[in-house]
């Protein structure tokens, strides 16, 4: 019994010690330029990727435990993705922000082109003309996620369910367009 509570005492004497050594080797450092001793820092430190650069696609026969995986061309994703959300006035909102967010630089706020930077940076199609209006919502949600030749791939930036409803805006643009 004694050498139970021995014991006892002697471990949290130990965490004590170390609980104190790791504050102090973590907040106290003088000099506020000096790196800091970081605990666990594999969250921190992750694979470095090159600024502009998309996530290279797991190697031919990978098995997925957790991500997603979309069909890799855009006619594929018309012919078998759906949009899963609703286009209620609330999903319909939501792209209109995300839109408003993401795509307007270059797309317009009217999805027709007249992006703020297209003087500078190659101008898109108009999202608002030709057979635009008759793609169905897999055809925007791969774009968004994989990009083009030339647009940046948003698949990291927005989240599947923000892309949807993106996806329902730019048919509601579509239809103020016509
Ligand atoms: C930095 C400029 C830029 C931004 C921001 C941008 N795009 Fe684009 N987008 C382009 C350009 C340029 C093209 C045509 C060339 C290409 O596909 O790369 C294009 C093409 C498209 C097309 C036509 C695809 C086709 O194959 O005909 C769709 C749809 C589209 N963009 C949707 C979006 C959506 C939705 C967003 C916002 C999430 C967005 N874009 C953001 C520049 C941009």
């Amino acid at each position: 019994m004694q050498s139970r509570i021995l014991n006892q005492v002697t471990r949290l004497a130990v965490a004590a010690g170390l609980a104190s050594a790791l504050t102090s080797g973590i907040a106290c450092t003088k000099n506020p330029d000096q790196t800091k001793l970081q605990y666990v820092p594999d969250m921190a430190d992750g694979a470095a990727l090159k600024s502009q650069r998309d996530f290279l696609q797991p190697p031919e026969g990978a098995v997925t435990r957790s991500a997603i995986l979309y069909p890799g061309s855009i006619e594929e994703s018309e012919k078998v993705l759906d949009n899963p959300l609703p286009a209620t006035p609330e999903n319909l909102a939501a792209g209109k922000k995300l839109w408003n967010s993401y795509c307007i630089p270059c797309h317009g706020v009217k999805g027709n082109s007249q992006g703020s930077i297209t003087d500078v940076y190659p101008a898109p199609p108009n999202l608002v003309d030709k057979d635009y209006p008759a793609h169905k919502d897999g055809f925007y949600f791969h774009k968004m996620t994989f990009g083009g030749a030339i647009m940046p791939a948003y698949g990291h930036a927005i989240a599947p369910q923000e892309r949807w409803q993106i996806a329902h805006y730019i048919h509601e643009l579509q239809r103020a367009a016509r």
